[in-house]
This record gives C-alpha cells, sequence and structure tokens, in this order.
C-alpha cells in the first residue's frame, strides 16, 4: 500500500447561530445528507457519495467559525505512532474517547501553532454511500441541492503558519505545494499542503487573529456543475463572496459563498495532482491577485479581511 500516514480530511466542526436556519441550507442548497444528532444538539452531515457517518458536523453557537478540523489516518497503530511524533515535537495531545462523536472512534487533539484545533483518527462507521460494495450504480446527480462528492479542505487564518508548516511537513507527513511570498520574497502569506495526491488538503494565511476559518471547501465533479452550484444559490439568494472563477493557485475552478451564519464555504472543481517528489510552487507578491483569482487578477477586498 502506498499510502499511508493521514489520509485525508475527515470532519470539519462548524459553529452556527440558527440550527434550524443551517440545516435547511446545508441539506437543502448544499445537498449535504443529515445522519445524526447527537445528545448536545450538534447536527451530523455527509455528502451524498462520502461513505462514512459524518464530514460535517454543526454545533449552535453565540459566533460563527470553526471548532476543530480532523483528519483521518491509516489505522490504530498510525493514530498511536502519531500521537507519540506530535509529543516528541513538543506538541501536548488530548485523547477523546471514542463515541464523544456520532460513529466515530478515538480521536488525538491538538493546538496547531496558529491556535486551530486539529483532530486525527482511525476509526468512522462506513455507512456506505447507498450503492453497496458489489456491483454498483453509478452516482446520478438528479438531486436538489449542489450535491458535492465530498468536504474536501479547508483554508485556516492565523499567526505562526511556520510553525504549521513544520509540524504538518516533519510530523504529519504533509508536503507542501504552493506558497505566496510576502513583498520581502522571503516570507510566507499562504501555503497550500496535502497528505495526498490532491492539489490541498489544508492551506493557511498568515493574520494578525489566531484560529480563524477562511472556508471550507467541497468538490463538485465539473466546471459545469460549478456553473450549476452558482444557479443554485441565486435562486436561494444566497451570499456569494466570489465566482464562478478560477484558482490560479491549484488551478481548480471556484465559488466562494457563505453559509447563513457567515461562515464561508467553497466549492470547487480541478486542480492538478501533487506528488512529493514535485516541486511547490512559488507565488510572488506582485502576482498573488492572479494566485488567487486568476480571471480578475486581482484579491477581492473580502479575501484577505472576511473570516470568521
Ligand atoms: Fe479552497
Amino acid at each position: 500500500m502506498a499510502m499511508t500516514g493521514v489520509l485525508r480530511p475527515g470532519h470539519a466542526q462548524i459553529r452556527v447561530l440558527d440550527m434550524e436556519e443551517s440545516v435547511k441550507f446545508y441539506t437543502e442548497v448544499m445537498g449535504l445528507v443529515e445522519t445524526g444528532r447527537d445528545s448536545s444538539g450538534r447536527v451530523y452531515f455527509k455528502t451524498r457519495q462520502e461513505r462514512d457517518h459524518n464530514s460535517v458536523v454543526l454545533r449552535k453557537s453565540d459566533r460563527a467559525g470553526i471548532d476543530l478540523f480532523a483528519f483521518k489516518v491509516l489505522d490504530k497503530a498510525t493514530l498511536e505512532d502519531l500521537d507519540q511524533k506530535l509529543q516528541a515535537h513538543g506538541v501536548k495531545t488530548e485523547r477523546i474517547p471514542a463515541g464523544e462523536m456520532l460513529e466515530t472512534g478515538e480521536r488525538v487533539r491538538f493546538q496547531l501553532p496558529t491556535g486551530h484545533t486539529i483532530e486525527l483518527y482511525a476509526e468512522k462507521k462506513d455507512v456506505g454511500n447507498g450503492h453497496g460494495y458489489v456491483d454498483p450504480e453509478v452516482e446520478v446527480i438528479e438531486y436538489k441541492g449542489i450535491s458535492p462528492i465530498r468536504m474536501d479542505h479547508c483554508l485556516i487564518y492565523g499567526g505562526n503558519i511556520d510553525g504549521n508548516l513544520e509540524l504538518f511537513e516533519k510530523v504529519l507527513g504533509f508536503t507542501l505545494v504552493e506558497r505566496v511570498k510576502l513583498e520581502d520574497g522571503q516570507t510566507d502569506l499562504a501555503t497550500w499542503l496535502t497528505c495526498s495526491t490532491k492539489a490541498h488538503d489544508i492551506a493557511m494565511v498568515r493574520h494578525g487573529e489566531d484560529g480563524k476559518l477562511h472556508h471550507v471547501s467541497f468538490q463538485l465533479e465539473s466546471w459545469e456543475q460549478v456553473l450549476r452550484a452558482a444557479d443554485i444559490m441565486s435562486r436561494n439568494r444566497v451570499s456569494i463572496d466570489i465566482g464562478p472563477t478560477r484558482h490560479g493557485i491549484t488551478q481548480g475552478t471556484t465559488i466562494y459563498f457563505f453559509d447563513p451564519s457567515g461562515n464561508r464555504l467553497e466549492v470547487f472543481c480541478g486542480g492538478y495532482d501533487h506528488y512529493p517528489d514535485m516541486h511547490p510552487i512559488t507565488w510572488s507578491w506582485e502576482e498573488v491577485g492572479r494566485g488567487i483569482f486568476y480571471h480578475d487578477r486581482k484579491l477581492n477586498d473580502a479575501f484577505l479581511s472576511v473570516v470568521t
């Protein structure tokens, strides 16, 4: 087996202001499937095509943002190994018992140098995508709502993104795919990292305030599906930040938009495959506009300033 260690993003726990309004949005507009509610009031969702029980968890709060972002690792031995490696790197870890989240095994929780809470886990119940494991049908997009393939990545904002990079590379085995330099040509403004062959599994931007969420992103199958998503957003009067357009960085097509609580989400398609032997791509400060939004070739005001 070639893929070991950290496999992929697993679940994002997002804070919302009004649960009823949010459940309606995440099911009817996003087209996610509600898979459960727990005794603390959290509501769990997966995309139609995801096989594990949940990838998005909503928690009611008086402020929007992200509680935690989790990665699934290969197995329990890997979880133990990574916990040891985190501690050896000077990171304090905490064990969250199995069952604290619905259908999810024990988690290893820790803080990034940017103040974000990250979790690793090895087990989440496979509830399937409705097509079974023998002679399955293909997925036909005939549903209401955007219906993404998967919860794909997140972009976080915080101060010490250099510390984050070191931790993800040296401890968790991620590789750097792309980076944007500040005016000095030395300091990273932003980095895009992967634990797989995707163009990114997590990204981060240097920011004055720690622990902030820029967006959680969902993958679509095609550029046509990105346009369809934009139509669904307009029909439902969803607040769109920018798009449909394309990123220079990762080369994905994209729409940024907001959930009813003001959390920025993204739906995207495309991007290239990355392997650990490939050189990271560097964007200069002068070309950052084209890097972020390839068609507009400039940043919009919201990109650097609106976070939850
Ligand atoms: Fe993104």
